[in-house]
């Protein structure tokens, strides 16, 4: 099931086809073909890549060669510029998207997989930015991936967090760069319960902002959840470009004529 672009915003949430599911399906392939490599077996189907990385210092060590290739082949841009439609629509004509997209490998019964439900802003992220969560492998209810509808609209007293310092996670860290916190800003666990679970299936896409609660819970399901996600932003848009370790956390996209006459008025005028 799809929704129209009032979910958005009224929700904070929706789920799309994307116009080119084919490019997802192409970078799934890639990550298959890659693990074969890396790993030195035969990996029919990403579903199953638990069956053969059970050790969670060997799966970050995976994660962390699997995420290089798709950083350095600009996997994440290319699947949202063969999408551009879709983004310009929901975001504007002049777009930024993440240089580092997070990909992310929730084995079955590995809550450490797992960055939990969660509120980007409470991370320095802006309302203005959309993440696109784009799977490899099809979501089920029990895959974990979960959301609070309307949460996008509550202030922080409705999310009281409790900061604690993430023992396994230095800044910069590899674990640090897959996604997961240093200072995890972690929320009531009870809300775990009031969070819907999202299904979806390859070719489409969650899009969601950024103040929304969110998370990957525990993967209750028996196959390896693998995707990505991708934040786009607005160019115009009041958002922090460089971040944490990264001055280049954002890469400009694309931009509407009006948008570059303007950036060659001269700064001093
Ligand atoms: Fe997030």
């Amino acid at each position: 099931m799809t929704d129209d672009d009032d979910a958005l915003v009224d929700r904070g949430w929706m789920v799309v086809d994307l116009p080119d599911a084919s490019i997802v399906h192409a970078v799934g392939e890639r990550l298959r073909t890659q693990l074969c490599t890396d790993l030195g077996t035969t990996l029919e189907r990403l579903e199953d890549y638990h069956a053969l990385v059970a050790d969670d210092t060997r799966h970050l060590e995976v994660l962390g060669a699997l995420a290089t290739v798709f950083w350095n082949a600009g996997l994440g841009l290319e699947i949202v510029r063969r999408n551009l439609p879709l983004f310009q629509r929901l975001v504007g004509l002049d777009l930024h998207v993440q240089t580092y997209p997070y990909l992310r490998a929730a084995r079955p019964r590995c809550p450490q997989d797992c960055t939990g439900l969660h509120r980007d802003t409470y991370y320095g992220a802006s309302p203005f930015e959309l993440a696109a969560l784009v799977p490899f492998t099809d979501i089920t209810a029990a895959s974990g991936l979960r959301v609070i509808s309307g949460s996008h609209t509550e202030p922080g007293t409705a999310y009281p967090f409790m900061q604690t310092q993430a023992a396994d996670v230095a800044i910069g860290s590899l674990r640090h760069r897959l996604g997961f916190p240093y200072a995890p800003r972690t929320l009531d666990p009870g809300l775990d319960r009031r969070a819907e679970p999202v299904t979806l299936a390859v070719g489409q896409a969650l899009l969601f902002g950024l103040g929304l609660v969110h998370g990957g819970v525990e993967n209750t399901g028996a196959t390896t959840r693998f995707s990505a996600d991708v934040r786009v932003a607005n160019s115009l848009a009041p958002v922090q470009w460089a971040r944490g370790v990264r001055a280049d956390y954002y890469t400009p996209l694309c931009s509407a004529p009006m948008t570059r006459l303007a950036r060659r008025y001269p700064t001093d005028e």
